[in-house]
């Protein structure tokens, strides 16, 4: 097979030497426009993991490599928040990263290609792709993220790019750090942060980066340089900044000027026998250090792939379908850490204990019992700063300490999530009710939310939703809360709301979100706007209209009140009543209840300020927020923040932070946790400020997440939907596995026998915990040079 290749990167040079080594009758070309040893930037990092499949794949390219690392395992975190609190350095251990310089890497992989007989051409720009497509049988191109072979098919390619609001300039230095190092500190322009790492017993790669604000605030703007040439006026600023941690030693430059960071993403890596690989297909921001290892990944699957497969076809659609999913999953926890920095000034408040935590969680792969198991000792001293001052005990796991709102002390931080049970006749709740929800609370939850109670009848979404609007209603409901208040630990809360312009359809398992077959009632909104081309259009609300419904929220609550409910929440999310008044897709009067923000959210706080106002005075209220319609024109994270910040002004005591359901063409972007960010951003900017608590919900599977939500400061409470449904006694099973039964955790006293029960199964791996706090080993640096 004739191969041809554009580019001698990394990807480059180790697929062609692969794709020999398996099939040493191929003609493979690399075409390579600058020098052997002409390079850009300073040392690559790899992990442990990306390491193992390295020496798995070319044992040879693996000792090459191991004879050049620097290795380490710790990560230094200086933390400067200039606001009067003192710097601080908070070291991390267990990590297992090994470095180079990109030249020593690129040098090696020649050597190799040259041994096994690929052709090398330095110094040549590549052949058009079309010349290159006809004489060969396959090109590959890694020509880089400015590939042009991806511009010249990009009607094939459908490449598209992100780019982001930081500035960074990727430098050199002299100093060899001794562990990978991460340097945050308030500037007087703003905070800045550095991520440096060593490479070689000479010197260390010394990224700065900064949100541009603080970029422009810092004059960086201004700087005048040819072409080529570095920035030299912003390095030597930078050395200023910074010359504490550079301890005097200089920066070098290497055409280091500032650049921001775009994620490149292509819908297909293939137009006819020309196939893109490493940055040319994706870029992955550099704080998760993966561009290398997703570039040498590729080439191992490209190059076995062709070795697999009987035709050159066959053989792209297997890298397709083995590297998709993994690129995806890359980028989607690199862009959670370039989100994390881009945003970094929002956590500068933290303890520095906290910070940390959060720093090396940010990617949320990372989790509180990943490093227990690396770093005993540190996990030891951010739990023990959490503690600090509480009155618990340490060694608490975060999800058991407990939470004040108002006069409510929830034992726990764990919420069970609303679920519309669709199971009750005439809205009262049945005995379903009562075992369902009286099973969670036995379950070992803090809170247990009642599904969404309907205030009238036409307020339901379904003719199966229950209600509060009748005596009947209440009594049945009173008998819930007696057996939870009666039976177990656990408070339960009232979620109050109108289903709106998406009422009137099938119980969930006919058809979630379509008219009923027969029987539909009125549908109602803020404006005449359906949810759905198949559903009613909803009537546009009157002012008459509106002083009805907030009074019958108002009855609803005093209802609650009277069955003895310990929270109260107003449910404005999912594209229901009072969530289509705050999305502009939803809402278009043209009165003073639609348009702006603040007009949009009138009548939500009008309904709010007058249940508060009868809902008891010791007694929390919350309210729940789609924080993102998942939608262009829709609610962004911006409003979602001007949302919590309106509601908090007004006496909301917490925001429970879900996203979407509002217009029917929404995209959402699932995955682990997907929502937290939005309820991170707002604990951060507002909950912070104003005094509330903000829960986080959607997708928080395991405990280790909960805990590690809580202890990062992402949010106060975390709310769990579906795995409550999977095993009502989650938060007690949480608590068995990880070896913990203090206060925030007590078995109801007939359940007791069972509590010791031996574990069948866990879902979290092993974990030893106390054991390894207790083992916690004076920490010792693991730096080994290799000259
Ligand atoms: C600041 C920063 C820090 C980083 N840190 C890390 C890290 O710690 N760990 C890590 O793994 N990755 C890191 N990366 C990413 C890493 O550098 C890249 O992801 C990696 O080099 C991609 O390899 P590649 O072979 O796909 O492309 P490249 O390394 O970009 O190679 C492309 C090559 O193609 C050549 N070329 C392009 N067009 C032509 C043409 N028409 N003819 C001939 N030659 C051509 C170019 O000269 C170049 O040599 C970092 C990147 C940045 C910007
Ligand atoms: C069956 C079911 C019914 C739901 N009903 C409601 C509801 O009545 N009110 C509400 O605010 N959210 C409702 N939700 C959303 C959940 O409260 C929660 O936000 C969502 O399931 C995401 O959390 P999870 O990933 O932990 O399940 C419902 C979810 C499910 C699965």
């Amino acid at each position: 097979m004739r191969i041809a290749v554009i580019g001698g990167g990394p990807g480059g040079l180790y697929f062609s030497l692969l794709a020999k080594q398996l099939g040493p009758g191929h003609e493979i070309s690399v075409w390579e426009r600058n020098a052997p040893d002409d390079t850009f930037g300073f040392g690559v990092v790899f992990s442990d993991e990306t390491l193992g499949g390295i020496e798995h794949a070319d044992p040879v390219i693996y000792a090459a490599m191991e004879h050049e690392f620097a290795r380490w395992d710790d990560i230094d975190i200086h933390f400067r928040p200039g606001d009067g609190r003192p710097d601080r350095l908070i070291t991390s251990g267990g990590h297992g990263f090994a470095a180079m310089s990109r030249r020593t890497l690129l040098g090696i992989l020649q050597d190799r290609c040259r041994s096994l007989g690929v052709t090398l051409r330095f110094r040549t720009e590549a052949p058009d792709p079309d010349e290159l497509s006809g004489s060969h049988d396959l090109v590959v191109a890694c020509d880089g993220v400015n590939s042009a072979t991806r511009a010249k098919y990009a009607d094939r390619f459908g490449p598209t790019v992100d780019t982001r609001q930081c500035r960074y300039m990727w430098l050199g230095t002299d100093k060899v750090f001794d562990a990978f190092t991460f340097d945050v500190r308030r500037t007087p322009y703003g905070v800045m942060q550095v991520h440096a790492y060593p490479y070689d017993a000479t010197g260390s790669t010394f990224i700065v980066e900064m949100h541009e604000s603080v970029w422009r605030r810092a004059g960086f703007s201004a700087g005048s340089f040819a072409p080529g040439e570095s920035d030299t006026a912003a390095i030597a600023a930078i050395g200023d900044l910074f010359a504490d941690l550079l301890d005097g030693q200089p920066l070098r430059a290497n055409n280091s000027r500032w650049i921001s960071f775009g994620t490149m993403r292509c819908a297909s890596w293939r137009a006819g026998n020309v196939v893109l690989l490493g940055d040319a297909a994706h870029t992955a921001h550099f704080s998760i250090g993966s561009g290398t290892k997703l570039a040498m990944e590729d080439a191992l699957a490209l190059a076995a792939s062709l070795h697999e497969q009987s035709t050159v076809d066959e053989a792209l659609a297997a890298y397709d379908a083995e590297r998709r999913p993994v690129v995806v999953s890359t980028q989607r926890a690199a862009q959670a850490s370039l989100e994390w920095f881009e945003n970094l000034g929002r956590y500068v408040h933290q303890e520095p204990e906290q910070f940390a935590f959060n720093l090396l969680t940010r990617s949320r792969r990372v989790t509180l019992d990943n490093l227990r198991l690396r770093d005993p000792e540190f996990v030891s001293t951010v739990e023990g700063a959490f503690s600090a001052g509480t009155g618990v005990a340490a060694g608490t796991p975060p999800m058991f300490h407990p939470y004040r709102l108002r006069g409510l002390e929830l034992r726990n931080r764990v919420i069970v999530s609303p679920m519309d049970m669709y199971s009750a006749v005439d809205g009262v709740p049945a005995d379903f009710h009562l075992v369902h929800l009286g099973s969670k609370a036995l379950g070992g939850a803090g809170l247990v939310m009642t599904e969404m109670a309907c205030i009238s009848a036409d307020g339901r979404i379904t003719p199966g939703c229950a209600g509060l609007w009748s005596d009947e209603q209440e009594a049945a409901w009173a008998r819930v809360v007696e057996f939870v208040h009666g039976s177990s630990g656990a408070a339960i809360g009232l979620q109050l709301g109108h289903s709106g312009r998406k009422g009137s359809t099938k119980l969930m398992w006919e058809g979630i979100d379509e008219p009923l077959d027969e029987g539909n009632w009125e549908v109602c909104g803020p404006s005449a706007v359906a949810y759905s081309p198949d559903s009613q259009v909803p009537r546009e609300l009157t002012r008459v209209d509106l002083d009805l419904i907030r009074d019958q929220f108002v009855a609803a609550a005093v209802r609650g009140a009277r069955c003895g409910f310990d929270l109260l929440e107003l449910h404005s999310a999912h594209g229901y009543l009072l969530s289509s008044f705050l999305s502009p897709l939803s809402n278009r009067r043209s009165d003073e209840y639609g348009g702006s923000l603040e007009n949009r959210l009138r009548y939500p706080l009008e309904v709010f300020d007058a249940m508060r106002a009868v809902w008891p005075a010791e007694r929390p209220m919350s309210v729940r927020v789609s924080a993102t319609d998942w939608y262009d024109g829709g609610i962004e994270v911006d409003d979602a923040v001007g949302i919590a910040r309106a509601f908090a002004e007004h006496g909301v005591d917490a925001v429970d932070v879900s996203t979407g359901q509002v217009v029917k063409e929404e995209r959402p972007a699932f995955g682990r946790s997907y929502q937290t960010p939005f309820a991170d951003r707002i604990r951060n900017e507002v909950g912070r400020e104003l005094g509330i608590a903000v829960v986080a919900v959607g997708a928080l599977s395991s405990w280790d997440d909960v805990n590690s939500v809580i202890l990062a400061g992402r949010a106060d409470l975390c709310a769990l939907g579906r795995v409550h449904l999977y095993d009502p006694q989650w938060t007690l099973h949480a608590a068995a596995e990880q070896g913990y039964a203090g206060p925030g955790a007590e078995w109801p006293a007939p359940f007791r026998a069972g509590s010791r029960r031996p574990q069948a199964g866990r879902t979290d791996g092993p974990r030893p915990r106390l054991e390894l706090i207790r083992a916690g080993a004076p920490r010792t640096r693991h730096t080994r040079w290799r000259p």
